[in-house]
């Protein structure tokens, strides 16, 4: 499947509706973020392995994510779970900058390099533990995680601004995407999505 017909066959039919996510998802060629043997695969409606037991998510995850935190661009968006890049990639077609956390050593230097590669300056790779979030940047103005915790990591919502909107998959072997809006008080959470991640490992698993 190419890259445009993707759109129409799994995103608009599944209700993916805003335009800059379709733009951004339309605009970042997917083939460069899987291993070679599997560029052919690149499109299909399914995960794919990209090494070190870790994978690149479904792209209609991927447009569902990134459509849930309500983006209009000139935000600052933090990712937990670089993988391959191609989420961050996603996000860097619409905002300003995109900050993204990476567990894995050997990924985060592949999808740091990629990302440069492809010309991506607006998005920041960090090798760490994103349980932890990264302070330094915060506040943000939208969290997307895609590993998932058995709760909500404290520190993401500490580092979300007010009115800011967090997208995390919650749960062992039974998933569900949370969507949480912080308010000036606390933050607004519900399920909207069941849902496959692979697990947080880190400080997640210690908890
Ligand atoms: C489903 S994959 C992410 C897919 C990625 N967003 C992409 O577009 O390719 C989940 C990623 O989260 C990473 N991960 C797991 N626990 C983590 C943690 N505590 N901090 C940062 N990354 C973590 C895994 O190593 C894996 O690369």
């Amino acid at each position: 499947m190419s890259a445009p017909s993707f759109l129409h066959t799994q995103l608009m039919p599944r209700g993916i509706r805003d335009p800059l996510v379709l733009g951004a998802m339309r605009a970042v060629p997917r083939h460069h973020f899987v291993p070679d043997a599997l560029r052919a695969n690149a499109y299909d409606d399914n995960p794919l392995p990209i090494g070190h037991d870790q994978t690149i998510s479904q792209p209609y995850i991927v447009a569902y994510m990134t459509e849930a935190l309500e983006l209009g661009g000139g935000e600052r968006v933090l990712e937990i779970g670089t993988g391959s890049g191609y989420q961050a990639a996603v996000l860097a077609e619409i905002v300003e900058s995109v900050y993204t956390i990476e567990i894995v050593p050997a990924l985060a230097t592949e999808a740091a390099a990629r990302l440069a590669r492809m010309h991506y300056a607006n998005v920041h790779v960090r090798l760490g533990d994103g349980h932890r979030g990264w302070p330094e940047a915060a506040p943000f103005d939208a969290i997307v995680v895609t590993a998932a915790p058995d709760h909500v990591p404290p520190a993401l919502i500490e580092q979300l601004r007010p009115g800011g909107r967090m997208i995390v998959p919650v749960g062992g072997t039974d998933q569900e995407l949370i969507l949480i809006v912080k308010t000036e008080t606390g933050a607004a959470r519900r399920p909207v999505l069941p849902v496959r991640f692979v697990p947080m490992t880190g400080e997640a698993q210690r908890r």
